[in-house]
């Protein structure tokens, strides 16, 4: 069995007074999805029903990401794209894996100093409003390759649904009015977007509405029918081109035509015998995860108990460590020289172990390397098929609703990307994220990135899909749905919904999400110098899939759901869909 502090306290308690096990803790999380054949998690529910669809009609899981990843672009246009980019993690039944790197990439007339007034200061707004922030994208390019090269179906049927929601328009529920209602003030601003996404009185569009979407649909038709080369070297592309000329975009022609998906090694490491697999660099998540997870292996987890002060203190002490290392070290690995293997070695995990102090917090500016962010708003997905392959997708336009522009009659969203590039070597971005020369901007280099799309196996079997959206967080929340599940036992809904903490090593605060620790545990750690930010907001929409049953316990047990699917609670239209 299983031993963590509920199954402990459990076990006491029954023998003690013959209670019935502990579940009050965690027992407002609703119960996991569950599936035999297949799962598929995404943020919003007619994405997920495209996935499942793809799934049953024979397609495998890449096939089903690809549809999705189309019909999110349609169905959740403040994060889902083809006018941005991002990663998909792939663990084959076989239990090879791969990882495609179809991030955006800096224009090739973009400068180091481009955000920069003439006194060296950024200016304010220049990386993430309109066509100067915009990134080349790579979204397409990335689906395209991913399904001729694991994939079953052609491109016309993974495009399909898309092109159906965008001409024929989806019926907006709760969830999706209140993203657009909150974005649309800066989708006022371009009369393109705002065409799109407002309604003639200038409204968004609420609950119960149609939204349409004409330009989408005839963009999506044209690369269903003629593959990537209508995006990059056709009709989309020059539209892009032209708005970017007209309005201050440096974004050119040859900057299409050379944009290259890249297939990388995930990073992989292992914690407690299970094998993590996640994103390498040009994203910081695979090894600040691993790097993190190295040095809370040393630490009895289960024991210490799920939100207490000794479990937070370690957590924030591997925290702080590992991303000094993300915001100075790491950088696109055509450019910089990442030191990956030191940085996942578990000699250099027990070397910060050995620094951190039993009972003390740690001082983030006592770390600062030597000559010396991102956005909330990007989505995940999680996928398995009847076969037991696996993929992980995180991808996204950065903001909400990216740089807030679309280039006439493409009916496409652009990225603000560049943001995640360091501006200037020590001032915070956006996200309060202090980042260092590795990560400065160069023409067509990745930025560093923070998603995090994550496989975990046990025993050569896939055990967990998991990721998020939340900038800088992506990593943390990620980590901690890992750490949730083996180390506290809680069921995969239960491990995304729990509260979340965070932090990044700069600012040197703890983040914690509301009532996510109760006020002795609050007092415990501000006496030991933590200084505490309580959020009155949640961050981060995990979505995650856990293998064999909803739990570790009901795995150790027999007798689960194959599949166990969890959106976060905190997903407004997000659905975990099984069959
Ligand atoms: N823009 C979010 C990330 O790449 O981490």
């Amino acid at each position: 069995m299983h031993l963590n502090r509920r199954t402990l306290i459990a076990a006491s308690l029954s023998i003690t007074f013959a209670l019935a096990p502990l579940t009050s803790g965690f027992a407002a999380s609703p119960a996991p999805a569950k599936g035999e054949h297949g799962m598929v998690v995404t943020a919003q529910h007619l994405a997920s029903e495209v996935g499942v669809e793809v799934l049953k009609k024979g397609g495998n899981a890449v096939d089903a990401a690809v549809a999705v990843g189309y019909a999110l672009a349609v169905v959740y246009p403040n994060a889902g794209n083809i006018g941005g980019g991002g990663f998909m993690t792939i663990r084959f039944k076989d239990g090879k894996s791969t990882f495609l790197d179809f991030r955006e990439r800096a224009p090739l007339a973009a400068t180091k100093t481009m955000y920069l007034d003439k006194d060296g200061n950024p200016v304010k707004g220049a990386s993430l409003d309109g066509y100067l922030a915009v990134g080349v994208p790579g979204s397409v390019a990335g689906l395209e390759m991913a399904r001729e090269k694991y994939g079953k179906l052609s491109r016309q049927d993974l495009m399909a649904p898309a092109i159906g929601y965008a001409r024929d328009g989806f019926i907006l529920n709760q969830g999706d009015a209140v993203s657009f209602a909150g974005s649309a003030d800066r989708l006022a601003k371009d009369p393109a977007a705002a065409a799109i996404f407002l309604k003639p009185d200038g409204k968004p569009y609420g609950t119960g509405e149609r939204l349409i979407q004409p330009d989408l649909a005839a963009s999506l038709a044209a690369i269903s029918e003629k593959g990537p080369d209508a995006f990059y070297k056709g009709a989309i592309a020059d539209a892009v081109v032209k708005a970017s000329g007209a309005k201050g975009g440096i974004l050119a022609k040859s900057d299409f035509e050379q944009y290259a998906v890249r297939e990388l090694k995930p990073v992989t490491c292992t914690y407690r015998g299970y094998e993590i697999t996640s994103s390498p660099p040009p994203s910081s998540g695979g090894v600040i995860i691993c790097e993190i997870l190295n040095v809370l292996e040393g630490y009895p987890l289960s024991y210490l108990g799920a939100g207490s002060a000794e479990t937070v203190h370690v957590m924030v002490e591997a925290m702080r460590y590992a991303y000094v290392d993300r915001n100075s070290a790491l950088g696109d690995p055509d450019f910089v020289d990442n030191p990956v293997s030191k940085l996942l070695d578990k000699a250099y995990a027990k070397d910060i172990r050995d620094k951190i102090d039993p009972f003390r917090a740690g001082v983030s500016k006592d770390l600062m390397p030597k000559g010396f962010g991102e956005s909330k708003e990007t989505t995940h997905y999680s996928i398995i098929d009847d076969d037991g392959n696996a993929v992980a997708v995180t991808y996204t336009l950065n903001g909400s609703f990216g740089a807030g522009v679309v280039a006439d009659g493409t009916g496409m969203l652009l990225n603000n990307e560049m943001d995640d590039f360091t501006q200037k070597p020590g001032v915070p971005n956006l996200y309060g994220l202090v980042q260092g020369e590795a990560n400065a901007i160069q023409p067509k280099k990745t930025p560093l990135s923070s998603m995090s799309p994550t496989v975990v196996a046990k025993d050569g079997k896939p055990f967990m899909v998991i990721g998020s959206p939340g900038g800088s967080r992506i990593i943390t929340i990620t980590l901690e749905a890992i750490l949730n599940v083996i180390d506290h036992g809680m069921n995969i809904q239960e491990a995304i919904d729990a509260p979340r903490i965070h932090h990044q090593w700069l600012p040197d605060k703890v983040y914690v999400e509301p009532f996510g620790l109760s006020p002795d545990t609050e007092k415990l750690l501000a006496g030991m110098g933590y200084h505490l930010d309580l959020a009155d907001q949640t961050w981060g929409q995990a979505a995650g899939i856990l293998v064999g049953g909803k739990s570790l316990a009901e795995i150790e047990k027999g007798g689960g759901a194959r599949y166990n699917g969890a959106i976060d609670s905190r997903a407004a239209s997000g659905e975990a869909l099984g069959y």
